[in-house]
């Protein structure tokens, strides 16, 4: 069931023009967003004093990626919670939260043990999976399916793209009653329309991070910078290296490099700057300044067009990727992530769909 492809993971990477198409089939008509599984629900989770992400893994950076526009377009605080976290803490839930549970398989026993203490606390509990079906599905008083299609590869991919567009039309139906937003969902309906031809556009790339993956492949460490929208994205391109290539990466807030992750810059541990256009750019641009300046080796990854602006001196490689609206370029910027994370993995001569010590769905504490 490979097809033409080598491994699942590279063919789930390469299926994602069609697996966004498939997530947004029947739900955006006439401008709006019809989300089945949400709207009896949606004037109750309007009312909620808040909304609290919980996941495990990719599943989590989804959420997180999707955390600042949630905020934006509902005007609701939106808190993150590792569900295992939440468990050892026994953090607060309230009757007035909703609480949304964010899971590709819908099997996670810390998301589906996170999901009963949150039951047991009264709030309202959304799920967003891929797995019709599920424990998660049935055990929350709604939701969203992603429709992403099946995912074998033990590292997730489609879903985790899959996911923040889901998440992107539930914060678009929660706000379509707000006037003052009107324009900026516009906008991000028609950019989520533009996705798919986006998302082939990026998949070019391909060779292009094999080379990368070739000059990395004797690296002991990648560091990972991002901020805003796209801090998820360096934490989910480190995850992806870190899980199937077993090499040792971190993603980074870029906005606490001088704290701290500054000490590491050398001229031989390879840094990725995302520094892709939308508010903070003017700021990614001082971080590549004072990188450069202790000389630091870096792999920038900008909006098309913008490879000067990032570069000014010539010396860094940089990757560039098709502009969207700004709280969806963390579904286009993972993609190369991905592709460099396996093209890794096959030169290092790992296993890409098992890896080493981890399972696809961890149903057990
Ligand atoms: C549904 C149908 C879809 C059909 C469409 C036509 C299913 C699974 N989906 O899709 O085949 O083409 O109507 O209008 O039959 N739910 C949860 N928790 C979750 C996920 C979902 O409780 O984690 C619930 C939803 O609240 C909803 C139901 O499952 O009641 C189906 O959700 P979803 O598939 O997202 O709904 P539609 O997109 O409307
Ligand atoms: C496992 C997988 O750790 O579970 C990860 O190896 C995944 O890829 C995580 O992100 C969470 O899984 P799920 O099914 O709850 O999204
Ligand atoms: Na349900």
């Amino acid at each position: 069931k490979k097809g033409n492809y080598d491994h699942f993971m590279q063919k789930e990477i390469h299926e994602q023009p069609h697996s966004l198409t498939t997530t947004m089939r029947g739900r955006l008509k006439d401008g709006a967003v019809l989300l089945g599984g949400l709207k009896e629900h949606l004037k109750t989770i309007r009312r909620s004093r808040r909304v609290v992400f919980i996941g495990c893994g990719t599943s989590y950076n989804a959420a997180l990626a999707a955390r600042t526009f949630v905020e934006e377009l509902t005007g609701i605080p939106v808190t993150m919670e590792v569900a295992s976290d939440l468990l050892d803490r026994q953090g607060p839930i309230y009757r007035e939260d909703t609480a949304v549970f964010v899971s590709q398989s819908g099997e996670t026993a810390d998301t589906l043990l996170a999901l009963d203490y949150a039951l047991e606390n009264g709030a309202l509990c959304v799920g967003i999976t891929n797995t019709v079906g599920s424990t998660l599905s049935r055990r929350t008083h709604c939701g969203i399916h992603i429709n992403a299609g099946c995912e074998i590869g033990v590292a997730s991919t489609k879903a985790y793209t899959s996911q923040i567009v889901v998440m992107a039309m539930m914060a678009l139906a929660i706000g379509s009653d707000q006037i003052s937003t009107q324009a900026r969902r516009e906008a991000i309906i028609s950019g989520l329309f533009s996705l798919p031809s986006n998302a082939s556009q990026v998949l070019k790339l391909d060779s292009e991070m094999k080379e990368l993956a070739s000059s990395l492949i004797d690296s002991e460490s990648l560091l990972v910078f991002g901020r805003g929208y796209n801090y998820a994205t360096a934490l989910e391109g480190a995850l992806k290296v870190k899980e199937v290539a077993l090499m040792h990466s971190e993603g980074m807030f870029a906005g606490e490099m001088k704290h701290g992750p500054l000490a590491l810059v050398d001229e031989n541990l390879p840094i990725i700057v995302i520094a892709t256009r939308d508010a903070c750019f003017s700021k990614q641009q001082s971080v590549i300044q004072q990188l450069l300046s202790r000389k630091g080796r870096l792999i920038i990854m900008c909006s098309k067009g913008d490879a000067s602006a990032v570069n000014p001196r010539g010396s860094c490689r940089v990757i560039e990727v098709p502009k969207v609206a700004d709280c969806l370029q963390p579904v286009i910027n993972i993609i190369p992530l991905q592709l460099l994370a396996y093209h890794l993995t096959v030169l290092r001569g790992f296993d890409v769909d098992q890896p080493r010590n981890l399972a696809k769905s961890v149903t057990t504490q």
